[in-house]
This record gives structure tokens, sequence and C-alpha cells, in this order.
């Protein structure tokens, strides 16, 4: 297969429930995937302190860096203040994401001045809800974004369907949120899938592939789709973060591997 990917493939870092008000974790977590070999950061103004940390976890090393971050408010002076302070903060961003597509049209028009001047490489919208998916391709056949960002794991595959061969027609990277599962009957819970770990014999298979644990096992499951550039596990735990972005390179896991993890995780 032709490789396509525009920003991957590569394990990123999320920065949700994680970072908040806590620069010294950012710090620590940031380092151990940015020597890992991860490149991508997202986060959001939704995500407390979370922008803040990463500035201050940056200190030193911005360029080893990409920055996704959002706008997420309906007002766009609101937005217009939230990107002056990342600004500030970021010095520029990489990648400016509409969050959860929160009034994606009225930004739309500065956005692509700011990236048309060149003090953002690329506009990317998000969501987490598979009820907004249409939605979603509505703003993405507009032609005017670069990213989309969505859920996908093995409980979570509802992106396969429209949104990524869309972005594949449309040459429209791909990041992945919530990896390690996110709804159980019907609610939200972050890692969902961590609690279904078979243990190291059921994972023998996935060895050779550099897969060694459960978390690895459901990261190469998604980057392992041509379609995808980058999942994005949160962590707080330094160790996690250099696991987590050891499985960013190939071998890729094929269709019989992939049906594996997916039975493991008790999908269909
Ligand atoms: N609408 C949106 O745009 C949207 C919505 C949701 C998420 N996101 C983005 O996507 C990112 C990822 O989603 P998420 O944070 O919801 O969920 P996630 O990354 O799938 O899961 C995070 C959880 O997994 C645990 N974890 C991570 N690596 C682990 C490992 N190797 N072993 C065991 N546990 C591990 C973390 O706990 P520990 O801290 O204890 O390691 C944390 O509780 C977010 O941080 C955010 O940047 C965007």
């Amino acid at each position: 297969m032709i490789e396509q990917r525009k920003l991957g493939p590569v394990v990123g870092l999320g920065t949700y429930g994680t970072f908040d008000d806590d620069a010294d974790t950012a710090t620590r977590v940031l380092g151990a995937a940015l020597d890992s070999g991860a490149t991508l950061v997202d986060s959001s103004p939704m995500y407390g302190g979370a922008e803040q940390s990463l500035a201050a976890a940056l200190a030193g090393r911005r360029d080893a860096a990409v920055v996704a971050t959002k706008i997420w408010t309906p007002d766009v002076d609101e937005g217009r203040a939230q990107y002056a302070r990342q600004q500030r903060w970021f010095g520029r961003v990489e990648i400016e994401q509409v969050h959860n597509l929160v009034a994606w049209r009225e930004h739309l028009a500065w956005l692509e001045r700011e990236r048309d001047e060149g003090r953002i490489d690329r506009l990317g919208v998000t969501h987490y809800d598979a009820n907004a998916f249409e939605e979603l391709e509505t703003a993405l056949r507009t032609g005017h974004f670069d990213t989309v960002q969505v859920p996908l794991n093995p409980r979570e595959r509802e992106c396969e369907r429209r949104i990524l061969p869309l972005a594949e027609e449309l040459g429209i990277a791909v990041i992945v949120m919530r990896p390690l599962g996110g709804k159980v009957r019907g609610a939200w819970l972050r890692g969902s899938l961590l609690r279904r770990d078979p243990g190291p014999r059921a994972l023998e298979p996935l060895r050779p592939f550099g897969v060694e644990t459960w978390p690895q096992a459901l990261l190469a499951w998604a980057l392992s789709d041509p379609r995808v550039d980058v999942v994005i596990p949160a962590t707080s735990r330094p160790e996690r973060a250099r696991t987590n972005v050891a499985v960013g390179s190939p071998p890729w896991l094929g269709d019989d591997e992939r049906a594996l993890v997916s039975r493991l995780a008790g999908a269909a």
C-alpha cells in the first residue's frame, strides 16, 4: 500500500485530565514522550490549565514539538482571545482545531487568515461523538480543514464508515483521540478498554510487531490503519508515555493481528 500519511505515523500525547495545572507532571511526561520519539501534543482551552502547563513543559524544546490545540467557544471574540493566549504561550500554533465543531463556520474565516499569513500551519476540526459525524463531514467537505480528530478503538469504530474514507479522499490528516477506549454501555469512561488486559500470553502473536503490553496493542491497532496519522493517548506517568510512544513505528499489525486485538477487546 502506498504510504499516504501526512503527519505521522506517530504516537503523540494527549493532555486532557493529566496536565491540568501541574507543570511539573507535564514537564516529566512531555519530556519522556519527546525523548521517545513523539512529536505531536494535543491540548485545548477546555482542559483546565493544560495549555499553560504544556507551555511551561515546552521550555527549551519548543522546536521538537508539533502543538495541536483548539479553539473552544461559540464567541468569535473569545476565540481570538484564546488564540492570543496560545500565541503568547507557544509562540505559534502548528495545528489549530475547532473543538467539537463549536461555531466552526464563524471561526473558520479568521482562522484561515491566520493560516494564510503563516501563523498557523494547519486547521483542524474535532468531535468526540459519532452523532456529530454528519456535521463533521460537512465541515471537511468545505475543503478548508487539513486535519480531523475523532475517537477510534476496537469498540468505537464509527469513524471507519464515512470519516476515514473521506479524509483519505480529501488528503486530510487523521488524529485519533481515546485510543484506549471511551464508551461503556453508553457512558464515557477514559481508558475503558484497559480493564480488559488479557495478559502476556494472549499478546504473544503481537511480539514480532514490537507489542508487549495491552495498552501498546490498542495503540498499535489504531495506528496500523494506514488512514490514521497520529494517536494521542494521555497519561500522567512518564514511563507510560515511553512505552506508549514505542509502538509508533513499523512493522504495523496486519488484518489477523488487528482482528486478534478486537477479539481481546470484546468487540464483535
Ligand atoms: N473532543 C475532543 O477534541 C477530544 C475528546 C476527548 C479526547 N481528546 C484528546 O484525546 C486525548 C486522549 O483521550 P483521553 O485522554 O480521553 O483517553 P485515553 O488517552 O484513551 O486514555 C487516558 C487514560 O489512559 C491511561 N493510560 C494511558 N497510557 C496508559 C498505559 N500505558 N497503561 C495504563 N494506563 C494508561 C491514563 O491514566 P494514567 O494517567 O494513570 O496513565 C488515562 O486515564 C485527550 O487527552 C485529548 O487530548 C479530544
